[in-house]
C-alpha cells in the first residue's frame, strides 16, 4: 500500500480499445470485446480459488482479487478487466452484515425494515475499501497495458433494494412499500449510497487506477418509467455529477436494465455538467427498442451490449448467427463495445465463451471492412 501511493505511472497502454469507442476520432480496427462477470464459477480456475474461500474473502485479499480479475484475460483474447468485487461490499461497509450464500446468493442478516433502522448505516470507514484499490492498482499493473481496467459500484437504487428486502427477491414488495410509503426515508437512504458510491468510484480511478466505471443497476426494470425518473434518476445524478466533478475525463457507462423505456433514456441524456454529458455510456440489456437506441446513438454515447447470455447455450451455428445480428444493427456507430446483455452463469461453457470472444471480434473486423 506504501508503495502503491508512491507510484504515479502505469505501464504504457498497448490495448485501448475500450477508451477508444468513448472518443469520436480513435483508431478502429473492430470493436472492443469485454463480458460482465467473466470471472466467476464457470471457470475452474475460479472454482478452484473459491473452494477454499469464503466470497467476500476472496474480494478482501487484494491478491487474491486481482489474481481472479486476471483469470478471463489468460483464456480469452479480451479488452478489459473488470474488478473482481461486488456491489454488495460497499452496503456492507455501511453496517448491513452481508453473506453470499451457495445457492441462495446473498443473504442480510439485518435487513433496514423501517425508516427508524436507517440510523444504523454509517459512512463507511475509509479505510475498509483499501483493499479494492490495492486489488485495481495490482490488477492494472499486472495487465502491463494489454487491456482497460474497469471499476464498478451498484446503482443506489439496486443497493436499496438488497438492503430492505434481505437478499435477492422475486416480488420487490418490501422495497416497493418503502419508496410509496417511506419515501423520505427512501430518498434519505438513496442519497447516502449516492454520495459514498461516487466517493468509491473516485477512489477506484485515483488511488485503484481504473479506467473506466460501470454502474449496475440490475433492479431498475422492477418499477415503472414514471418512478424511476421522479424517485430513482435524483440521487443517481448526485452520483455522476460528484464523480465527474473530479474524473472529468474516466468514462462512465450507466447500466439501467430492464429499464428501457424512451422517456427514462431522454432524462438520462439530457444530464451534463459544465456541458459535458454525465453518461458516456450504456450498457444494453437484450430488449431495448429501435427507437431508444437511435436516441441514444445519435447523442454520441457509447453503446455496450448486447447478446442474450443464454444464446451461449446453443449450438456454433445459432451463436455465431446471433453474434452477426448483433454487430449489424449495433456497429453501426464506432463508439461500440461488445458484451452480453448480461452477466456470465455458473452454467456456462468455458469453449462457448471462447467462441464468442473469437466470432465477436472476426466478424466486428469484417464488418467494418465492408
Ligand atoms: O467479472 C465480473 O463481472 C466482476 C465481478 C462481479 C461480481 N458481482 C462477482 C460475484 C460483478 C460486476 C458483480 C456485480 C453484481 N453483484 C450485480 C450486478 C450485476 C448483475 O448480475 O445484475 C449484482 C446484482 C450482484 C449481487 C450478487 N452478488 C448476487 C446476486 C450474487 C449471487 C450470484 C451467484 O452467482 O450466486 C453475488 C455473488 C457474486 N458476485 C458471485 C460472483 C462471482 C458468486 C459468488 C460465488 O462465487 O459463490
Amino acid at each position: 500500500r506504501e508503495k502503491r501511493k508512491s507510484i504515479k505511472e502505469f505501464p504504457k497502454q498497448i490495448n485501448n480499445r475500450v477508451i477508444d469507442a468513448f472518443q469520436s476520432f480513435a483508431p478502429f480496427d473492430r470493436a472492443p470485446v469485454w463480458m460482465m462477470r467473466q470471472a466467476g464459477r464457470y471457470l475452474p480456475e475460479y472454482r478452484e480459488i473459491k473452494a477454499e474461500m469464503d466470497f467476500f474473502a476472496t474480494c478482501q485479499n487484494p491478491f487474491i482479487a486481482a489474481e481472479i480479475t486476471l483469470q478471463p484475460t489468460k483464456q480469452f483474447d479480451i479488452d478489459a478487466a473488470i474488478i473482481f468485487s461486488d456491489i454488495l461490499v460497499l452496503p456492507k461497509m455501511m453496517g448491513m452484515e452481508i453473506t453470499i450464500e451457495e445457492k441462495k446468493g446473498p443473504v442480510i442478516a439485518n435487513p433496514l425494515q423501517t425508516p427508524a433502522d436507517i440510523q444504523k448505516l454509517h459512512p463507511p470507514n475509509p479505510e475498509h475499501l483499501e483493499h479494492v484499490y490495492d486489488a485495481l492498482f495490482l490488477t492494472r499493473l499486472a495487465l502491463q497495458g494489454k487491456c482497460n481496467l474497469i471499476g464498478f459500484c451498484g446503482a443506489p437504487w439496486t443497493v436499496f433494494a438488497y438492503m430492505v428486502e434481505g437478499g435477492s427477491s422475486k416480488l420487490f414488495s418490501k422495497v416497493k412499500k418503502w419508496l410509496y410509503l417511506y419515501t423520505e426515508g427512501s430518498q434519505q437512504v438513496l442519497e447516502l449510497l449516492a454520495k459514498e458510491s461516487a466517493k468509491y468510484l473516485i477512489n477506484q480511478v485515483k488511488q485503484g487506477g481504473a479506467q473506466v466505471v460501470q454502474i449496475f443497476d440490475s433492479w431498475a426494470g422492477q418499477i415503472p418509467a414514471i418512478d424511476y425518473i421522479e424517485f430513482i434518476i435524483p440521487s443517481l445524478r448526485i452520483l455522476f455529477e460528484d464523480f465527474k466533478k473530479e474524473c472529468p475525463d474516466t468514462p462512465l457507462i450507466m447500466f439501467p436494465k430492464d429499464q428501457n423505456d424512451k422517456k427514462v433514456i431522454v432524462e438520462f441524456l439530457k444530464l451534463t455538467l459544465n456541458g459535458k454529458p454525465l453518461i458516456d455510456g450504456f450498457q444494453l440489456d437484450s430488449n431495448i427498442s429501435d427507437e431508444t437506441l437511435v436516441k441514444i446513438i445519435e447523442a454520441n454515447r457509447t453503446i455496450q451490449g448486447n447478446l442474450e447470455p443464454g444464446v451461449l447455450y446453443g449450438t456454433n451455428d445459432i451463436i455465431k448467427k446471433r453474434i452477426s445480428q448483433m454487430i449489424e444493427k449495433l456497429q453501426t456507430t464506432r463508439r461500440y463495445i461488445i458484451n452480453l446483455a448480461h452477466g456470465l452463469t455458473p452454467d456456462h461453457q468455458v469453449e462457448k465463451v471462447r467462441l464468442f470472444v473469437q466470432e465477436s471480434q472476426r466478424q466486428s473486423k469484417l464488418y467494418k471492412a465492408k
